[in-house]
């Protein structure tokens, strides 16, 4: 249970979460379901070009911000609570050629520093289901917006109450037990007074990441050797209750109970 856990806490613990090898190693540097192929959605979604200026609100290792400037020729500004991600993501932007238009910042999502309305769309991957404080994250987002700009989302989808064993911190930084039902999130922008709100599913991107982890817990004993860790202890679960765990997660994905969503709106 993360209800008591302080929120400054709760935020250092979800960056220090994906400054770990092993996490990288099963995300890469996209640390949200549907890798960049959602990404590149919401780009379109958002009618993002080369004259737009983007925020990516907890950007981690920076691949959104990255992956939209390459592929819309827009600039961003990527901001984390994670240094170690940050210097990465300004390192990858260098690899990839977008350094001249994507910086990365040090910044809590709750509390932004930048003026009022100088971004032409704010982006959140994976992220909102995390803050402790979600209608403050979004009122920043709506300030950091120029009349007219558009917010695009992508976060996990849960429909039904989930477990008593999937409500620890461990699921709560992996983006589960802070995840809210669709209608959630677009109650959630409709409160912080975006308009136009729009969903869209995109459920085949947690079969995807589920295929993933299946793959994981059949290296079970070769990932431990590779990376010195004791999995049961990390997850706190044996390898029994994971398969468990996944197996009962593809049957809500299929049930329309857990998906993957990607939400739209603009600020008046
Ligand atoms: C699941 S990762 C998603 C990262 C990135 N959006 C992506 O899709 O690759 C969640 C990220 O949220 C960041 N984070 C958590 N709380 C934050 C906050 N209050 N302000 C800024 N970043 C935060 C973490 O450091 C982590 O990088």
């Amino acid at each position: 249970m993360v209800d008591h856990m302080p929120p400054e806490d709760l935020k250092a613990c979800c960056a220090s979460f994906y400054e770990s090898d092993l996490v990288r190693r099963f995300l890469g540097d996209s640390f949200h379901p549907g890798g960049e192929d959602i990404t590149r959605a919401l780009g379109v979604a958002l009618g993002l070009d080369d004259g737009s200026l983007v925020l990516d609100v907890a950007c981690g290792a920076g691949a959104s911000s990255i992956a939209l400037a390459q592929e819309f020729g827009c600039s961003a500004v990527g901001v984390d609570l994670s240094e170690e991600n940050l210097e990465r993501a300004r390192g990858q932007a260098e690899k990839a050629g977008v350094d001249d238009r994507v910086q990365f910042l040090m910044m809590d999502a709750e509390e932004l520093t930048f003026e009022d309305g100088g971004f032409d769309a704010v982006v959140s991957e994976c992220a909102l289901c995390t803050f402790p404080d979600k209608p403050a994250a979004l009122s920043e987002a709506l300030r950091m917006l120029r009349p007219g700009g558009r917010i695009g989302i992508t976060d996990v989808v849960v429909e039904r109450d989930l477990p008593e064993r999937a409500q620890g911190i461990l699921f709560h930084v992996a983006c589960i037990s802070g995840a809210m039902p669709a209608r959630g999130y677009i109650d959630a922008l409709v409160d912080a007074g975006f308009v136009d709100v729009v969903h869209e599913d995109h459920g085949e991107a947690i079969t995807e990441l589920l295929d993933r982890g299946e793959r994981l817990l059949m290296g079970w004993g070769v990932v431990e050797k590779l990376y010195g860790v004791d999995l049961e202890a990390w997850l706190d679960l044996s390898q029994e209750e994971a398969k468990e765990m996944l197996a009962g997660a593809r049957k809500w994905v299929e049930s329309g109970d857990l998906s993957y969503g990607l939400f739209t709106g603009a600020r008046p």
